[in-house]
């Protein structure tokens, strides 16, 4: 099989990381934060290595790691913790579904407003900005065509008008390396990019934010009070923590670290050849990104693109993703939401070879 679907999830995780949890699996399966026997606290200090490890990939020196069970998970508390009523949100077109779909549930409750945008400039968020404005979310990258939104010029308008700024790094972590110190929430994936194992994601917090949580439980502290308790990280992570994938993310974290050079130096060469590649046969519609992460989605002729997907997965063993893919208004904008797209998503496990079998293939389509 080839794999082009790392937008999803990476298919191929490091060695390391295969290690990590065979470990963790004899070593580290007691409950994290609940006793305090020895297995307890080792499970502890595995989860806690982790937690320092992700800001350390994000360079967040003044926040607190809260984990959750995805960064769909993590993009809700980054949501509905921080609501205020009769406030506005500012976000774009290119976000996906976990941040529209909380925005819209706000809305129907009559608590927020919130205004999407098109035009992806820093004047056009500068004038969507109105006396009742709090926050504004983006992704770091889009999941359907790859595009950069430019974080750090972003934060700096957030800065000056007061706002909150909440990232949705799914896409960018582990691919796109910067600085996001300044940033107040950053919501991540542990299992795309960052290459743990799926059941884990976070939401990375600046001390100053004051949130409210959004699910009630066991936090393995002040268990006498009946009131969900006011402390990070754990007042947000009712119930056991996810031991083993947290654990296959610290392991996929130090990966990453250890081959920054080599993942971004891989990943730009893929990308160009990709991107020439699609740009050069004429049959094929490119919804294209000049910034892109190493996304892409593209028609071919006036094929649906679930039959493409299926053709490449069938006759080539190529693995794609068609259809909408949960970012609605990203396919609206492109005027592709009846069709959708076939997306193709590469890491830096892919090879030159796995391109040109997806061009061998596309020809083979339309000959
Ligand atoms: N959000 C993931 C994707 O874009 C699952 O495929």
């Amino acid at each position: 099989m080839i794999y082009l679907d790392n937008a999803a999830t990476t298919y191929y995780k490091p060695l390391e990381v295969k290690q990590a949890v065979n470990k963790a699996m004899n070593l580290y399966t007691a409950n994290a934060g609940r006793g305090a026997h020895k297995l307890a606290q080792a499970s502890a200090e595995k989860v806690y290595e982790t937690r320092e490890k992700v800001l350390k990939v994000f360079n967040a020196n003044n926040h607190t790691c809260i984990f959750t069970s995805g960064c769909t998970s993590a993009l809700n508390l980054g949501i509905l913790g921080s609501v205020k009523q009769g406030g506005h949100i500012i976000t774009t077109y290119l976000e996906h579904n976990s941040v529209l779909r909380p925005l819209e549930h706000l809305k129907s409750l009559g608590k927020i407003e919130y205004s999407v945008l098109d035009d992806i400039s820093i004047k056009s968020f500068e004038r969507a900005i109105k006396p009742n404005t709090y926050m504004i979310i983006t992704t770091q990258a889009s999941n359907v065509t790859g595009e950069r939104i430019n974080v750090n010029e972003i934060n700096n308008l957030c800065k000056r008008h007061n706002l909150l700024h909440l990232v949705d790094t799914a896409q960018g972590a582990g691919h796109i390396f910067e600085d996001l110190s300044g940033v107040d929430m950053i919501a991540f994936a542990g299992h795309k990019g960052l290459y743990g194992i799926g059941g884990v994601g976070g939401l990375v917090v600046k001390n100053n934010i004051k949130l409210q949580p959004i699910l009630f439980g066991g936090t393995g502290t002040f268990s006498e009070s009946l009131i969900q308790p006011n402390t990070m990280p754990e007042s947000f992570e009712a119930g056991t923590l996810a031991n083993i994938p947290i654990i296959s993310l610290g392991a996929g974290i130090d990966y990453v670290i250890k081959n920054k050079k080599y993942i971004i130096e891989k990943e730009s060469r893929l990308n160009r050849y990709l991107s020439q590649m699609l740009n050069n046969l004429d049959f094929i519609t490119l919804y294209y990104a000049k910034n892109t992460t190493g996304v892409y989605s593209f028609n071919v002729a006036d094929y649906d693109s679930s039959f493409v997907s299926d053709y490449l997965n069938e006759k080539f063993g190529i693995c794609t993703r068609s259809g909408l893919h949960c970012a609605p208004l990203a396919h609206k904008h492109f005027n592709m939401q009846d069709r959708g797209a076939v997306r193709v998503s590469v890491s830096s496990d892919n090879t030159f070879y796995d391109i040109k079998t997806l061009e061998i293939a596309l020809k083979s389509l339309v000959r």
